[in-house]
């Protein structure tokens, strides 16, 4: 079964009565499993890509179909759920909740979901756990280094077990050595619980840890490898 499965899929933004042709045509299906990256320069669409395929934005024309379900044809409902049990998002600038604690950013996609506040505490003391962040669960985001907050983005993408964690640059603002550990994280996730990983990077380092690397180019898929 195709995890993501995008068709002639076109993204037009229009800009100050012009229009930006974000992405001009992309075709590109992606199995449940796959460690890959989305790799381009600054403006090409990885961004736009990886937001369509989350469900943050619509597309212009074309179809996103995700684990067989069309999206442009589900109602708002649908879609919610879908994004909520099957997504998980990874900002480039961790969009962590500043007032709240690690652990209260962990469990806040739970309770958005009903899970009763027992339960959400422990699977977010799991999901901080397999990231390596026991003990840190009361800091706030802004006690913590760039890297550990990252982390504290992975748990709570992690902790309602989606299929498909789609990455946007997730390690743009780290150093190296963290940017390779948290990638180093990601795959060791990707083995372990089977989760479908899609990152987007302008970085060589980063592309090397992935199996498939899809480059774009003004809005286009140039070419692919695979390892
Ligand atoms: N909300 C927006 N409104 C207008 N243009 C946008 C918007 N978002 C992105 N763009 C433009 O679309 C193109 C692709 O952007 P983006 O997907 O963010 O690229 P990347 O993530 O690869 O840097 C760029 O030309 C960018 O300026
Ligand atoms: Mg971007």
């Amino acid at each position: 079964m195709k995890v993501i499965q995008a068709s002639d899929v076109v993204k037009d933004y229009g800009l100050n009565g012009t229009t930006v042709h974000a992405l001009r045509g992309v075709n590109l299906a992606f199995e449940a499993g796959e460690f890959a990256a989305i790799a381009g320069p600054s403006g090409s669409g990885k961004s736009t890509f990886l937001h369509l395929v989350g469900c943050l934005d619509t597309v212009t024309s074309g179809n996103i179909a995700i684990a067989g379900s069309t999206v442009s044809a589900m109602s708002k409902t649908q879609l919610a759920l879908l994004r909520r049990n099957s997504i998980g998002f990874i900002f480039q600038a961790y969009n962590l909740i500043p007032v709240l604690s690690c652990i209260e950013n962990v469990s806040f996609p739970l309770t958005l979901l009903g899970v009763d506040k027992h339960d959400a505490r422990e699977r977010s003391l799991k999901a901080l756990a397999e990231v390596g962040l026991s003990g840190m669960e009361n800091r706030r985001p802004k006690e913590m280094s760039g890297g550990q907050q990252q982390r504290v983005a992975i748990a709570r993408a992690l902790v309602k077990e989606p299929a498909l964690i789609l990455a946007d640059e997730p390690t743009a603002n780290l150093d190296s050595k963290t940017g390779r550990e948290i990638l180093e994280l990601m795959l060791r996730l990707n083995g372990s619980a089977g989760t479908t990983f899609i990152f987007s990077t302008h970085d060589a380092m980063v592309m090397e840890f992935a199996r498939r690397i899809v480059h774009i180019r003004d809005g286009q898929v140039e070419n692919e490898e695979r390892k």
